[in-house]
């Protein structure tokens, strides 16, 4: 018998507006460049989607690059497509991306239009998929022109390959041209990706207020800075499982310093107070902002996606602590 998503899925999580467009995101959205690769067990990230969407996340992060090996993630999320969601199409906002090298030779990267539409029609393939709901251009190409690549976001949006398109890594200046560009082709900019926790916050003075004055969204990828804004490094050790211990990605040994530390333990405390983990206190942080749509979290564990929903239902952050937090910040 297939899989039959909980009945009540649509009680648990706020949906927010992406920018001016008529998509509304879940407070909360579920990212799979961790943990889906080739050498992660497939029953383990069924297991994490299912409670995601259960839960009422509707929207799956992806890019052509996800894994390792490259593309692995898209072809696993087309295998949890075919055993539980396939039914579920039109209940979900699918997004992947292009801007990394995927294969060798001058195609394989980057912005040009001949690597972006190609890029797209393999992810398209590996998930089983006719369009994805978002496709971002992954990063900003110093040497294709803007035109070019905002042209070949636009000719995907017309031919029905996705519905909305979006940028990732676009500093404020960079959107402000991608975007007017893409108006002026007539498919509107409606997101851009780009990574905000309490840890690396470049985006708030150069891109958050040019997002509000475009009307486009913002998706806060790695909230909780890949694990350091939870419990899993606070009492100083690396635990076998973790991220940090992992070796595959970005999160090493050496970025969980003495002093990032320090700053989270007092973060916790303060989140302890408020009957809270610090996940949750890092979540509502970021979502504290009303140019982001949705935190985009990464998840090993079917209960720090539990963990991250409940934190989308706690109350907002009050001026109070918002100014308690920057103290712990800075200090
Ligand atoms: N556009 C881009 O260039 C770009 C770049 C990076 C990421 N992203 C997107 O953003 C998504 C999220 O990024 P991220 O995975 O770095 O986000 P994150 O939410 O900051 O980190 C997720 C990691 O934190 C740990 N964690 C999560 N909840 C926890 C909890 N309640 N308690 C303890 N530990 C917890 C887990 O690590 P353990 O494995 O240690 O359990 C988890 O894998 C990606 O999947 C991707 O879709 C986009």
């Amino acid at each position: 018998m297939s899989w039959q998503a909980a009945g009540d899925r649509y009680g648990a999580l706020p949906y927010r507006r992406c920018g001016r467009s008529g998509l509304r995101l879940p407070a909360v959205s579920l990212g799979l460049w961790h943990n889906f690769g080739g050498g992660d067990e497939l029953t383990r990230q069924r297991e994490i989607v299912r409670t995601a969407f259960d839960l009422g996340i509707t929207h799956f992060d992806l890019a052509n690059n996800y894994g390792p090996p490259p593309g692995s993630a898209e072809s696993n999320f087309g295998r949890l497509l075919d055993l539980d969601l396939r039914p579920y199409r039109d209940e979900l906002v699918i997004s992947t991306k292009a801007g990394y090298t995927m294969w060798p030779g001058p195609y394989g990267d980057w912005g040009s239009r001949k690597y972006l539409v190609a890029s797209l029609d393999q992810s398209l393939k590996r998930m089983g998929l006719d369009y994805v709901d978002i496709f971002y251009h992954h990063r900003p190409d110093p040497s294709t022109p803007i035109e070019e690549t905002m042209a070949a976001l636009d000719h995907i949006v017309r031919s029905g390959r996705a519905l909305y398109v979006g940028i990732s890594n676009y500093s404020g200046e960079q959107t402000r041209l991608a975007a007017a560009e893409l108006r002026r082709l007539g498919t509107p900019c409606i997101v851009n990706q780009s990574r905000y926790s309490m840890f690396v916050r470049q985006v708030e003075p150069d891109l958050l207020p040019v997002l509000a004055q475009e009307g486009i969204g913002a998706i806060a990828f790695s909230p909780l800075a890949q694990g350091l804004l939870t419990d899993r490094y606070l009492d100083g050790r690396l635990p076998a499982d973790s991220r940090a211990a992992g070796g595959v990605g970005f999160l090493r040994r050496e970025h969980i310093t003495d002093e990032r530390l320090r700053v989270a333990r007092a973060l916790n405390a303060f989140a302890q107070e408020r009957e809270q983990s610090l996940a949750q206190l890092a979540l509502r942080w970021v979502l504290r902002q009303p140019a982001v749509a949705t935190a985009l979290i990464g998840a090993s564990r079917p209960a720090q996606v539990i963990e991250a929903v409940q934190a989308a239902r706690m109350p907002e952050l009050d001026t109070a602590d918002v100014e308690a937090i920057e103290e712990m910040l800075s200090a």
